[in-house]
């Protein structure tokens, strides 16, 4: 099956270990392509998605890191590399490939689209005077730094900070360089905006108005970093990181030859999502497409950008107070629980704030009370009351049903429109809408009376129909919270479900013969777990 969706994380400095706002990233990511399995799988087909994260190894940031521990930046990224890897498993990170920058794999294709921009006249060399910052690995403006009162002993000026990286000087470069005449593209990216390329649609103002305000050439080599790509057939030189790093994209489809001479691999790469965090929008809604024009390659499909996890009003970041590891979360809550929480949370492309009790309380409400509990109350009555044993409910006969049924229906088809845009966020809380409508059920029908009066066939009905709704929230939650998926299918009796996607149109007639609507097919449960126990305090 062909590949018709393949997204991608941003390629993570190794300058530290994964942090919340990294995992965050690769969360995202991994439940779109997730979602997207599912969708083809659930029809019948081969997985047609492609799922690429990795890291970006070489710059001065990494060569920097590298030296202060007396490491080679090869050892030091050898180290870090298996760190991530830890992490991302420990998460149920399911990409497809993990690329690492200093790959001879990777720098072979980087010196390819190099010669062949050098090719078409876009890479020439020039002057470059600028103020860089080491943190951001960019030239900064003159606005995009400030001063301090603190003076350079060296120059006698005052010394200038990053916007960003505000504890870091930028570091004046005078040098001769190899330029990108980005200038040249600022038309066809205008033209390129206009197709809505760029979600959540109100973040193209920002490229928009920098490419307006008129596009300057951008120096992409540099002469004192040892730890890059070396510029071909300019031994002087080294490549630019965030050139390099871009092309981490294109580096497992097979470089810029292949993808235009092969037609599905071009197809491929035609489909490409990038997922990016808003600092990181000019270099892959600017500079990324520019290159990809003068390559002559597609541009991406879309650009999809979320915001910051913030704590205490700052991003939280690789140094610093602010870091906060995942695998520690992973370890009180389990890191399903972490999953949910940053895919429920934060609505994609805006900031939100994180404090240990926000993930405690949803913890508790949304995953301990309102999920946990509907599922071991609906089966621990079936495993005493009925044996396990709740037999096809194939028919919705009664008026209280049909309302239900119609309200979880609405409910899960719009959960999976949300799945379909992106909106993690919004898909879970109509999926939470199912959960709350299956919890009142059970309190209505009262199922314990029924099965202390000893009316077993109206108690099947009962549960059949509570089992049904959680069957479905179980799949529409696959994305976001995987082996929870895998648990509740697993303790209701329907582990082959697992292929599924939650919708009525392909999983009805597959299951009950095209006859019926919302009908439990039937299960035997057994051994009862809670899926989220209670956290001591
Ligand atoms: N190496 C570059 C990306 C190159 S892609 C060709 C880079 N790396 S990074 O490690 O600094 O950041 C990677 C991603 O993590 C960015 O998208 C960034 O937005 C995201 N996050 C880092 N901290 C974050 C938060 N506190 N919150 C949310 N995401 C954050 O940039």
């Amino acid at each position: 099956m062909p590949i018709d969706f393949y997204i991608t994380t941003p390629i993570y400095y190794v300058n530290a270990p994964p942090h919340l706002g990294t995992l965050y990233s690769t969360v995202l990511a991994d439940s779109f392509a997730r979602h997207r399995r599912i969708l083809s799988r659930s029809v019948g087909g081969l997985s047609n998605t492609f799922f690429l994260t990795g890291l970006d190894e070489h710059g001065q940031k990494i060569e920097r890191a590298a030296h202060a521990r007396r490491m080679s930046p090869s050892d030091y990224c050898n180290d870090m590399a298996g760190k991530f890897l830890d992490t991302w498993a420990a998460f149920s990170i399911s990409n497809d490939e993990f690329i690492r920058t200093s790959s001879q794999h990777h720098r072979d294709i980087v010196k390819e689209a190099w010669l062949e921009m050098w090719g078409v006249g876009d890479i020439y060399l020039g002057d470059h005077e600028g103020l860089y910052c080491v943190g951001c690995e960019a030239t900064k403006t003159l606005d995009e730094t400030f001063v301090t009162t603190t003076l350079d002993a060296a120059l006698s000026q005052p010394v200038r900070y990053c916007k960003v990286h505000q504890k870091q000087a930028v570091e004046v470069v005078k040098e001769k360089n190899h330029f990108f005449r980005l200038s040249k593209y600022a038309d066809r990216l205008l033209e390129w905006y206009a197709t809505n390329p760029i979600d959540p649609p109100e973040y193209v103002n920002e490229v928009r108005s920098f490419v307006e305000s008129g596009l300057r050439d951008i120096s992409i080599s540099r002469t004192n970093v040892k730890w890059a790509i070396p510029v071909p057939s300019d031994d002087q030189q080294t490549i630019y990181v965030w050139f390099d790093a871009l092309m981490n994209y294109i580096t497992p489809i097979g470089g810029v030859e292949i993808i235009r001479g092969v037609q599905w691999k071009k197809s491929m790469w035609s489909n490409v999502h990038h997922l990016i965090g808003k600092d990181i929008l000019r270099f892959h809604a600017v500079y990324w497409p520019a290159i990809l024009m003068s390559l002559d390659l597609p541009l991406p499909k879309k650009i999809l950008c979320h915001g910051f996890i913030k704590t205490g009003g700052d991003k939280i970041s690789k140094s610093g107070p602010k870091q906060i590891d995942p695998n520690e979360l992973a370890k009180i809550y389990g890191a399903e629980a972490v999953r949910y929480f940053l895919l429920r949370e934060y609505p994609l492309g805006a900031d939100g704030a994180f404090t240990m009790d926000m993930l405690r309380k949803k913890y508790e409400a949304d995953l301990a009370n309102d999920l946990g509990n509907l599922l071991n109350r609906t089966v621990v009555l079936a495993v005493r009351a009925l044996g396990g044993k709740v037999p096809a409910r194939p028919a919705i006969d009664s008026h209280d049903d049909f309302t239900t049924a119609g309200d979880a229906i609405l409910a899960i088809s719009t959960a999976e429109k949300h799945w379909d845009t992106f909106r993690p966020s919004k898909a879970l809380e109509e999926t939470w809408k199912v959960i709350h409508m299956a919890n009142v059920y059970f309190d209505r029908h009262s199922p314990w009376r029924l099965a202390e009066a000893g009316e077993l066939d109206e108690l099947a009905q009962v549960l059949g129909m509570v089992l049904e709704m959680i069957r479905r929230v179980a799949l529409l939650i696959s994305p976001a919270m995987p082996r929870t998926s895998i648990e509740i299918l697993r303790q209701i009796g329907r582990p082959i479900d697992i292929e599924l996607w939650s919708s009525g149109s392909e999983l009805e007639p597959r299951l009950h013969g095209g006859a019926t609507l919302f009908g439990w097919p039937g299960g035997t449960m057994s051994h009862p777990r809670p899926l989220f126990p209670r956290i001591a305090k």
